[in-house]
């Protein structure tokens, strides 16, 4: 492609270290829709000849169908994806090929290229997303009157409600979505046409183009259209908090599913069997789950300190872009599924939560909460007597809907038997209506608007 300056080819070192195609060859389908769209912006304005233009198109097309026919050879002699099918075209079409590259670089190519994929891809996410936060949804509508342990620092604090818990990662999920949806809007400007790193003196179309690839306009500048990544870096960043919301779900599910929990069963199409232990149940698709941010993570590390430095514009440091976004974007969209998976036919243990719910004195609060507003006592000093009754109650090894009235009086003259009614795990968690709260009647609420919001019914 460059023969013209250089009297030997590459050494095979030089080769290998250059060739991207091991991996841009994924590129080809965004690749190719942009030669195309270049190709007929070109014939627009009479840079080429309509029959140039024809050959072109019919040839690409062709290139597109031996490449997902699996009959196309690709070669790491041609380095990547952009000269493995511009040589194919060559081959095809004859002389009308090397038409193509006119007021275009490669630079320009493989920005757009990606920014098409990257874009691919966030659409792709953002499906999924929705399709797990539907799954919470349902499940959550499921058990909103089931009760379990609320938890701070993995002590029982108050309980709360299942669906309530599965609501949670929805309202996270529902953020994930709206940080890809807006790397997306900043994401879609067209490179296309801004050339090597100064634009070109054709007359080109930039608009046309754009407009062709889905783009809502081309970029402004020559120089940052080629030279920035900040739309991958954008998009892996929401795509590494969309994954510690999976990890922290999946940690959730290994601990839950754990025989001293018990609190769900993972289906046998999500769990797996030891080799050496036969009781053994692991969850090893919620353990990668939760592994997968690591890569995610590392990906948008790696790219933010590739791109840091790099002086304007191209530089080949570029190049490296390419593999992890693809890895991250990967293990992103197969967490998700796997995520979608799991929850999907999860058996809930109702009786082993609501057993858990009741024990460690979970409804503490509550009986606070009602010195303050039947007794009137501040809420410091109604702290101060429930940790008595707590105490009280520990020593007498039973749970506070054990402890007679006279137990309480003990404690503070002020209680009388009315306190029974908050001591309940159901009385706590249907009193628990403020806005956002865990009640059932919030959770199904809650459930119904997001029902709403996803599938517009
Ligand atoms: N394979 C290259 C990349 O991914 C394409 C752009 C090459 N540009 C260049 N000036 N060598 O970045």
């Amino acid at each position: 492609m460059w023969g013209g300056r250089f009297s030997s080819g590459p050494d095979a070192i030089m080769e290998e270290i250059n060739a991207s195609i091991g991996f841009d060859q994924r590129l080809y389908r965004q690749d190719i829709a942009g030669s195309i769209a270049h190709a007929r912006m070109l014939a627009q304005t009479g840079i080429l000849t309509q029959a140039d233009r024809d050959a072109i198109v019919a040839g690409l097309e062709q290139v597109l169908a031996e490449i997902e026919g699996g009959k196309f050879n690709f070669s790491r002699a041609l380095e990547d994806i952009h000269m493995n099918v511009e040589s194919r075209l060559k081959e095809m079409i004859g002389d009308a090929a090397g038409r193509l590259h006119t007021a275009r670089s490669r630079n320009d190519q493989v920005a757009t290229d990606f920014r098409l994929y990257v874009r691919d891809s966030i659409d792709t996410l953002a499906t999924q997303i929705a399709t797990l936060q539907l799954e919470l949804v349902k499940r959550a509508e499921e058990e909103a009157e089931t009760i379990m342990p609320g938890f701070t620092h993995l002590q029982s604090a108050q309980p709360v409600t299942f669906g309530h818990h599965l609501m949670a990662y929805v309202e996270m999920l529902g953020r994930d979505a709206g940080r890809l949806a807006d790397a997306r809007k900043r994401l879609n400007e067209s490179p296309l046409g801004s050339a090597a790193l100064a634009g070109t003196s054709f007359p080109i179309d930039r608009h046309m183009t754009a407009e062709a690839l889905g783009f809502d306009r081309p970029t402004a500048n020559s120089l940052d259209a080629v030279s920035d990544r900040d739309f991958a870096l954008e998009t892996l960043s929401a795509a590494a908090i969309c994954a510690v919301h999976l990890s922290r779900f999946a940690e959730e599910l290994v601990i839950w599913s754990s025989a001293q929990f018990n609190f769900v069963r993972l289906s046998d199409k999500f769990s797996t069997g030891s080799s050496i232990m036969p009781q053994k149940r692991n969850p090893d698709a919620a353990e990668l789950t939760r592994a997968k941010i690591g890569r995610i993570l590392g990906a948008f590390t790696s790219l933010l300190v590739v791109m840091k430095g790099l002086p304007l514009a191209y530089s080949k440091d570029m190049q490296e872009d390419k593999e992890v976004t693809f890895d991250a974007l990967d293990a992103l969209s197969l967490s998700l599924a796997a995520m979608t998976g799991m929850i999907g036919d999860l058996t809930v243990n109702r009786q082993r939560m609501h057993d858990a719910a009741s024990s460690g004195f979970s409804t503490a609060t509550d009986i606070a909460d009602w010195l303050v507003r039947e007794a009137n006592i501040p809420f410091r000093d109604a702290h101060h007597i429930t940790g008595q009754i707590v105490a009280l109650a520990e020593r007498k090894g039973i749970a506070l809907d054990g402890l007679t009235i006279e137990d309480f009086k003990t404690i503070d003259e002020r209680i009388d038997s009315r306190i029974h009614k908050v001591l309940s795990v159901e009385s706590s968690v249907r009193s628990r209506k403020s806005y956002g709260g865990t009640a059932p009647d919030n959770v199904l609420a809650q459930a119904a608007r997001w029902k709403e919001a996803l599938t517009g019914e």
